[in-house]
């Protein structure tokens, strides 16, 4: 199983919108888990899920399995645990090492291909379990200068985390999101990620696409619509890649 963290300390960086698409995407090729580690719950509406009060991915930290959340979603090879809402991280001592525990002693990895977990914009103990058991690191971001920056404080997070869980450092592929190539500072910003990362790391950006927003109203992931659209489009061909690259390493 191979586990994909998507991430951006920066609020607002299309994680959900791409969470949501590339776990949907991925049911293509076999079967996926989603894990909502942000209690907004956006992954969880974003397959057509509602959010649960009391039973969810969250509930693994006040002891409970993490299987006995999964549900169903709208893709038959997709299965999601849901975002336990109001669930405050900062209530609990030492929740280290819980999603890794859990993911071992349940065999998890014996029942889906991949997991894809989205992860709230803040570095806390959702963020640290999950990038304790990331095999790759997915970072959207929006291409200015704000984006630029978070992208660098995202990697040095990611080599201190590899360092404290005395792992080698995960996977990185770094999306630029609501991409506009008439807009400078995104050519620009986007070039001086490649500069500064180097081109193996930078997927091909997702254009600007409303449908991108109204897909959570419908709890339909735009990559398993079957009308086309530039949203879709574009997260199809990031799936693609990223399947290329994650057979590559
Ligand atoms: N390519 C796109 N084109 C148009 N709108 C987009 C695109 N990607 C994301 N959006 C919209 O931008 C907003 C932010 O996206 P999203 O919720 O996925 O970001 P996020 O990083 O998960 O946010 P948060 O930090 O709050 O978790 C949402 O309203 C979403 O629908
Ligand atoms: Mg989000």
């Amino acid at each position: 199983m191979k586990i994909i963290v998507v991430s951006n300390r920066k609020g607002g960086s299309a994680k959900t919108t791409t969470a949501v698409n590339v776990a949907s995407g991925l049911a293509k090729h076999g079967s996926v888990l989603l894990l909502d580690f942000d209690t907004q719950g956006h992954a969880s509406i974003g397959v057509g899920c509602d959010l649960n009060e009391k039973l969810g991915v969250h509930s693994i930290f006040q002891g409970k399995t993490l299987s006995e959340s999964f549900m169903p979603t709208v893709h038959e090879n997709l299965t999601l645990s849901p975002a336990l809402s109001f669930f405050d991280v900062y209530e609990y001592e030492n929740l280290d090492g819980i999603l890794k525990k859990r993911i071992k002693e349940e065999s998890i990895a014996d029942f889906f291909d991949y997991c894809v977990i989205d992860t709230p914009p803040t570095f806390d103990a959702l963020l640290k379990n999950s990038l304790e058991v990331a095999d790759v690191v997915l970072v959207p971001f929006v291409p200015h200068h704000l984006g630029v920056v978070a992208v660098g404080q995202m990697m040095r997070a990611l080599y201190k985390s590899a360092i404290d869980f005395h792992r080698e450092l995960a996977d990185v592929y770094i999306l630029p999101v609501m991409y506009n190539p008439h807009i400078v500072e995104h050519k620009e910003s986007v070039q001086k990620v490649k500069t500064s990362f180097g081109e193996s790391k930078l997927l091909s950006p997702i254009g600007i696409d409303i449908k991108l927003a109204q897909q959570f109203e419908s709890g339909a992931p735009i990559i398993l619509n079957t009308k086309r659209s530039k949203g879709m489009k574009d997260y199809k061909k990031c799936v693609k890649e990223l399947l290329a690259k994650m057979q590559r390493e």
